[in-house]
């Protein structure tokens, strides 16, 4: 089955809405900027590089109302760039498509552009295309690290669902598999608002790949019980020195991994590295709403009167990362030398 995840029609950031997942598959209309950011901040469009794609094209939208309304079209753009900016704090990703942007706002305004809107719509576009080809290389270099019959433990959700392309750490797993290895899947179900249960499962099921769905707190024991050759997953912010911010549990993986002698991989675009955060120590983390851990759908599942504590993401040291699988190739300790080897440093440094 194809979908797409984010499209941009004028005036519209059309979603595959990925909180009715997987029973329906319906799609969200955002015809506002302040519906769309709405929309990430509710998850309709989630996981890093999708959050990217999706509020570039907001920037879009938000040229092409200014244009209909007949409003100071950059005034409003920028407008719609902060609020963008806004909505979730801990995806790099977010702050670098909307800075790609708005370095392209401010040149077709130096160049006196006549269609600000189709310029913009020309850099989200790019920005979508980058990012497929952008997970086809994570995929070709990740795919390498794995025996031909592999099982691969993952969490949250790194496919087609979560980037504008394939995926970052399912997008290894697909490329394996499209090269002839076996690959099974054991998916955590990703607590409180089940992102590897909706979403990773779902997407495993409609490329036939063998996925096993566990609890995430059934990990360490699934890692006992099973052979499990590597731990996979994504990043929504890498730090200089390797510290990677991703779906709260990946730090309890992390542990487990080292624990059980499994090589943990973390699978990312260079949209995700923030070279500006020296450690962990300097990246967001997002406190959610504490009812998504107190209930699911409207309906309790926990008495009230308990307090709940919900961070969507957390860090997981560098010295608990095997390899950071990125487009150029995989990087080994010490991340920061194998960064500045690849990428260029902020200003400043
Ligand atoms: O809260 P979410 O669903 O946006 O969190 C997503 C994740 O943590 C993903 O693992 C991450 O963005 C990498 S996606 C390719």
């Amino acid at each position: 089955m194809s979908f797409a995840t984010v499209e941009y029609e004028p005036c519209n950031v059309r979603l595959l809405d990925q909180t009715r997942l997987p029973g329906e598959l319906v799609h969200s209309d955002n015809r506002t900027v302040e519906e769309l950011v709405e929309s990430i901040r509710l998850l309709r469009v989630r996981g890093a590089p999708a959050i990217g794609v999706a509020a570039a094209y907001g920037v879009t939208l938000a040229a092409s109302l200014a244009a209909r309304d007949g409003e100071g079209a950059a005034g409003s753009i920028e407008r719609a760039i902060g609020q963008l900016r806004a909505a979730r704090p801990t995806a790099v990703n977010l702050d670098w498509a909307l800075s790609r942007m708005e370095r392209a706002l401010h040149r077709l305004t130096r160049e006196g552009a006549a269609d600000l809107h189709a310029g913009l719509l020309a850099e989200a576009e790019a920005i979508h295309r980058e990012d497929e080809k952008l997970c086809k290389d994570l995929g070709r270099h990740g795919a390498e690290l794995l025996p031909d019959e592999a099982t691969v433990m993952t969490h949250c959700n790194t496919g087609a669902l979560a980037t504008g392309g394939m995926g970052t750490a399912l997008a290894v797993v697909y490329t394996a598999v499209a090269a002839g290895k076996r690959v099974d899947v054991v998916a955590t179900e990703t607590r409180p608002l089940l992102q590897g249960a909706r979403l990773t499962a779902w997407e495993l099921v409609q490329h036939e790949i063998p996925v096993t769905l566990i609890c995430d707190g059934a990990a360490g024991w699934t890692m006992r019980q099973r052979r499990i050759d590597a731990v996979m997953l994504g990043a929504d912010r890498i730090a200089a020195n390797g510290d990677t911010a991703n779906k709260i549990g990946t730090y309890n993986l992390a542990v487990l991994a080292a624990r059980h002698g499994v090589p943990f991989y973390v699978v990312a675009p260079y949209s995700t590295l923030d070279l500006s955060a020296a450690s962990g120590e300097d990246i967001p983390i997002e406190l959610r709403n504490p009812e998504e851990v107190k209930g699911w759908r409207g309906q309790p599942t926990a008495p009230e009167g308990a307090e709940a504590f919900n961070p969507a993401f957390d860090v997981t040291p560098a010295e608990l990362i095997t390899g950071i699988v990125t487009e150029r190739g995989v990087f080994s300790a010490p991340f920061r030398e194998s960064f500045l080897r690849h990428y260029d440093a902020p200003a400043g440094e």
